[in-house]
């Protein structure tokens, strides 16, 4: 869940914003039908409605989409925006919309449920010949130095405090993307573009691909630097190359080496990313491939976000398929009161009985109805 203080960023982030702005005013007319996927506090709701929508469904499951509700009024806008405060995979619609403007991305598109949720928005919501707003990302690579990030993501591990060899946290390290603010000389060669993400055609989860960088500048690299560029409509958009205003709500993120390798012009790294869904997320895979102008590969790297995190054995058990699992004790918890909706009950209801069969866990009624109205804010409808 976002915070207050994170919207404000989103708005802040003009080149964001006015790229928006316009390409509302070019897709939505007067007779349009809008859908604001992910409206958080509702800001392209209301930008929706400026560029003269008929009638704008702001769809967000969070509660600062409360905001729009009195923004809606400030502006003169509540007669034609409907808000929808759930998530867009539990919306029916009477009617199908021209347009749907969404950002589920993170620092880059393979986000969360992004593509899963916009597939069905697409799907179920989007009138025929319907438009996405954004229409296309363009994925980028290029090789990056950048001694600094490098070197303080080691450093702790690195440094024997206490004079305690702190490095077998090492290889997770190596294996930990990171959200950084490049710079444009930071580059060692021109960036490749590596996917294109076109929302109008059908969407994989995954995301593939592969290119060569050229080194046009000699230098110590460590890693890839990757960022997206959004096309909204034909001729609007915005990059988020490295240079960017530190304004923009997205900079790049480092796919490091697990070690620094001194590059000389000419030399070329062909590289495969790769972005492979794993329930709710992503995992990352990266490999690099340096050559020298002449010779055969020097190096060979190849990293995943999967071993940025260490899985003990009882992690390793619990998912193994043989593994038949039994309910902890915060699972029965859990099922008293799912099991409490399920009958009807009220939530006060719920909240004595789970008092009742779980007294040393819930020795005040507060605490039980933080429980339960949690757990109602997430599976009840
Ligand atoms: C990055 S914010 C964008 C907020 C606002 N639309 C903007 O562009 O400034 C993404 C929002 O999408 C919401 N969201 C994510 N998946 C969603 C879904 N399937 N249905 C509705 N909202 C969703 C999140 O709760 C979050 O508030």
């Amino acid at each position: 869940m976002f915070t207050m203080p994170q919207f404000a960023k989103m708005i802040a982030d003009r080149e964001r914003l006015d790229a928006h702005a316009r390409a509302l005013r070019r897709l939505v007319t007067p007779a349009s039908v809008v859908i604001d996927l992910g409206a958080g506090t509702g800001v392209m709701s209301l930008l929706a409605c400026q560029a003269g929508a008929r009638r704008v469904y702001a769809i967000e499951p969070s509660s600062a989409v409360q905001v729009l509700a009195q923004a809606a009024r400030d502006n003169g806008f509540a007669e034609r925006i409907v808000i929808l405060p759930r998530r867009s995979t539990e919306v029916m619609l009477p009617e199908r919309a021209d347009v749907i403007v969404s950002d589920l991305r993170g620092v880059l598109p393979p986000h969360a449920t992004h593509f899963a949720d916009l597939a069905d928005a697409r799907e179920r919501l989007l009138a025929p010949g319907g438009r996405l707003i954004p229409a296309v990302d363009t994925l980028w690579a290029a090789v990056i130095s950048a001694p600094d990030v490098f070197e303080q993501r080691r450093a702790v591990w690195q440094g024997a405090p206490h004079g305690l060899d702190l490095r077998s946290a090492q290889p997770y390290v190596d294996n930990l993307m990171e959200r950084v603010r490049a710079r444009p000389e930071q580059l060692l060669g021109p960036p490749v573009d590596w996917a294109r993400l076109d929302y109008h055609a059908p969407l994989a989860r995954a995301v593939r691909g592969r290119g060569t960088c050229v080194v046009t500048k000699a230098g110590l690299a460590h890693g890839l630097c990757v960022w997206f560029d959004a096309q909204l409509v034909d001729g609007v958009g915005y990059s988020n190359a490295p240079g960017t205003p530190e304004t923009s709500i997205y900079g790049q993120i480092l796919f490091p080496w697990p070690e620094a390798v001194t590059l000389d012009a000419g030399d070329h790294v062909a590289f495969e990313l790769r972005a492979d869904p794993l329930g709710d997320e992503y995992v990352w895979t990266w490999s690099a491939e340096i050559g020298r102008a002449s010779e055969a590969a020097v190096k060979r790297f190849r990293q995943s976000s999967f071993k940025s995190w260490p899985v003990g054995p009882e992690e390793l058990r619990t998912r193994a398929p043989s593994f038949a699992p039994s309910l902890s004790a915060t699972g029965a918890e859990v099922l008293a009161v799912l099991e409490g909706m399920r009958a009807g009950q009220t939530i006060a209801e719920i909240v004595e009985q789970l008092r009742a069969s779980h007294p040393r866990r819930f020795s005040s009624v507060d605490e039980a109805h933080g429980f339960v109205a949690e757990l109602a804010l997430r599976y009840a409808e």
